[in-house]
């Protein structure tokens, strides 16, 4: 099975490439290897893990997510860090988290209420740094981690009472996107997409949070949006840019497999390839 390749440009072509199935399977990502800014590394995004959930006949959400970090053991070249767009059950992930062989960089779900939102930036303060959305720099690229899930609500919101802080998310990314300047790719990743023509969508964004946010993107545009909660593969663009509502590594909806994604940031954007641990 071929490469998955994306690009801003290639990507509306090879969304329907994947649709026909091409997207799965083996076969190495190509990448070119500059050094300093600019330059090609991995890092992997396991979407939705919901470890505290025990399906009936299956392996537990510990044990599937031990599948997950065997796999990205095995990966060559080693990722860089692991992205984790919420749903976790952190009283479970506090168990796994030393486990975890790569710097990790979760962000919260629906799943998370505040009391686990709180014991989450305890877990890893610096990442945190107090609040529950945040960014950082890797190698002179720019990751910003939204926190879009409130508690319980499935669908998604920039702003809520079970957020810390409870408003200003808005403010702050728009903040971000006006320091951009200097980074040749920018990603970011939360856990509600938002639902691609901007309809009203139980699952997804708010509509008037999905309207802003897909302005943003559009005038921005940035190299790529991973978010979960959809529990099966969706990928999309947002006026070109590519947008990948993930499938969770604890189970899916249509019998999908349940797996993670490699990116590989390239000099053209990033290359995304899902890899089953089913
Ligand atoms: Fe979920
Ligand atoms: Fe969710």
């Amino acid at each position: 099975m071929g490469d998955i390749r994306m690009d801003r440009r290639g990507f509306v072509a090879l969304a329907g490439a994947a649709v026909a199935g091409i997207a799965a399977g083996g076969g190495k990502a190509r990448a070119a290897a500059p050094s300093g800014p600019g330059a090609s590394y991995t890092f992997v995004v396991a979407a939705d893990p919901h470890l505290a959930e025990n399906r009936d006949g299956e392996a537990t959400g510990a044990e599937k997510f031990r599948r997950v970090i065997a796999a990205v053991k095995r990966l060559d070249p080693a990722p860089d860090f692991m992205l984790i767009p919420g749903d976790l059950h952190v009283n479970v992930f506090d168990e796994l988290l030393a486990e975890i062989p790569v710097p990790v960089y979760p962000v919260a779900g629906n799943h998370e209420n505040a009391e686990s939102r709180e014991r989450l930036r305890a877990l890893l303060p610096d990442v945190f740094q107090g609040r529950d959305f945040y960014a950082f720099d890797h190698k002179g690229d720019r990751f910003i981690g939204m926190c879009n899930a409130a508690a319980i609500d499935h669908v998604g919101h920039f702003e809520t009472e079970s957020n810390t802080p409870n408003v200003g998310q808005v403010e702050w990314i728009e903040g971000e996107f006006a320091q951009l300047g200097g980074y040749p790719r920018t990603f970011l990743f939360g856990h509600v997409p938002p639902e691609p023509a901007g309809k009203p969508d139980p699952m997804c964004l708010a509509q008037n949070d999905a309207r802003w946010l897909r302005e943003q993107v559009v005038r921005v545009r940035p190299t790529a949006l991973f978010f979960g909660h959809l529990h099966q593969r969706r990928w999309f663009d947002l006026d070109g840019v590519p947008v990948y509502g993930l499938r969770s590594c604890n189970w899916n909806f249509r019998d999908e497999p349940t797996g993670f994604v490699r990116v590989t940031a390239t000099a053209e954007g990033c290359d995304v390839r899902e890899i089953d641990t089913a």
